[in-house]
């Protein structure tokens, strides 16, 4: 027998997207559950990219999540483009007004938790066996266990689909009903924290003969660097010596800082969308529905601009019964999407040599950075996706 409990909006999933549909519903006066396979502590030690749109750090902080970002987070007004041995450096508040602040998504995570559970928030992590129903009703529900094996059925007004990439979500649409696009790449990156100082102030994206590098950083004491492997790479193929050796063969010019590497992890690259982010009474946001590379830092950033759409549809229609706003979460959150997967995409092409890359190839995306760093529209264009694009709604 399994217990019934009852919410306006049932979440799965508690990322970003969950975790900040959850609190903008709140604001609303409107009640939700949030579940999730994971324990709060995975969630909160899950180490991830980390760059914050300045729209999205207004979010987190606008809505009283946390100010927390303000303060151990790091403002950062530039990246610099690196080829051929010289640097570029994009300024962003000279050509766009904006900058974008450098804060683990992982930090985000532990701000919207605590958030949530002072607000009286009904979170259940370590739940199994998550299954959704009657999507294409006017009562879906969500089956689960708890993590004391206790079965529960979550009925709701609808499902926030917001279980990431490997979610169950956006599967249990059937496939003749799904549009979804998906590319694979032929690299990936090697990553990997270090306990050291920083070897930069801001980002080097670094395109060279020998692949693309990342310079990135976490904190004074930790570092995060990532270089370009080809896809079957495994994290032991790479011994410490020779991690250093590459990453500085592939950032000539600044000299890292090395430290003990105590982490290390090989990511892959896919760009993936589903268009169909709204079936029936279930609405998908953030990974679950799309996936970047992340060269263009877009991740994170692109769950929230869809949870800001989302919580104003909802709130809406519990306002004044139109289903209007609801009915335009797709195309309204796709036009960002597919934004910030041509950004992404183009990062990710300009930068990166592929495998078999043919020579005239690689003189031309040195020629199209060359292009990009010396024109000022080029490097505005940048720079106006880096930092981020107006939202679509204005929020409370
Ligand atoms: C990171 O710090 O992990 C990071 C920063 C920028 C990117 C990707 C990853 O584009």
């Amino acid at each position: 027998m399994s217990e019934t409990i009852r919410t306006q909006v049932g979440i799965i999933g508690a990322g970003p997207a969950g975790l900040l549909l959850s609190h903008l519903l709140d604001r609303a006066g409107i009640s939700s559950v949030v579940i999730d396979k994971r324990s709060r502590e995975e969630i909160e030690k899950t180490i991830r990219a980390g760059i914050l749109e300045q729209g999205t750090v207004d979010v987190l902080v606008n809505t009283g999540v946390s100010d927390r970002v303000l303060r151990d987070g790091h403002k950062h007004d530039g990246i610099e483009l690196r080829f051929q041995g010289e640097g570029h450096r994009i300024d962003f508040p000279g050509l766009v007004g904006r900058s974008v602040y450098l804060y683990p998504q992982h930090e985000v995570l532990i701000d919207l938790i605590a958030s949530r559970l002072d607000a009286g928030a009904d979170i259940r992590f370590g739940v199994s066996n998550a299954d959704l129903h009657g999507q294409l009703s006017d009562s879906p529900s969500i089956s689960f266990t708890d993590s004391e094996g206790r079965d529960f059925l979550l009925e709701c007004d609808f499902i926030g689909g917001t279980d990431g990439s490997q979610g169950i979500a956006k599967w249990s649409i059937p496939e003749t009903e799904r549009r979804d696009f998906f590319r694979p790449y032929p690299f990936a990156w090697f990553g990997i924290l270090c306990e050291a100082p920083p070897s930069a102030d801001e980002l080097i994206y670094s395109a060279g003969d020998r692949g693309f590098a990342l310079i990135s950083q976490r904190s004074d004491t930790v570092q995060r660097m990532y270089f370009q492997v080809p896809n079957e790479t495994s994290t032991e193929d790479w011994s410490d010596e020779q991690i250093w050796e590459e990453l500085q063969s592939r950032v000539a010019g600044t000299e890292l800082k090395q430290g003990p590497i105590f982490q290390k992890d090989v990511l892959q690259f896919r760009s993936y969308v589903c268009e169909t982010m709204q079936y029936g009474r279930m609405f998908l946001a953030g990974d679950a529905a799309h996936t970047v590379p992340p060269t263009g830092a877009k991740g994170m950033n692109l769950a929230v601009a869809d949870v800001l759409v989302l919580a104003d549809a909802m709130a809406a229609y519990y306002d004044n019964g139109s289903t209007e706003k609801l009915d335009n979460y797709a195309p309204t959150a796709l036009k960002r999407i597919w934004r910030g997967q041509q950004f992404s995409y183009w990062m990710t092409s300009m930068l990166h040599a592929t495998p078999d890359e043919h020579p005239f190839d690689q003189q031309r995306r040195y020629g199209e950075l060359e292009m990009v760093t010396s024109s000022e529209a080029g490097r505005t264009y940048l720079a106006e996706a880096y930092t981020g694009w107006p939202f679509d709604v204005s929020y409370n």
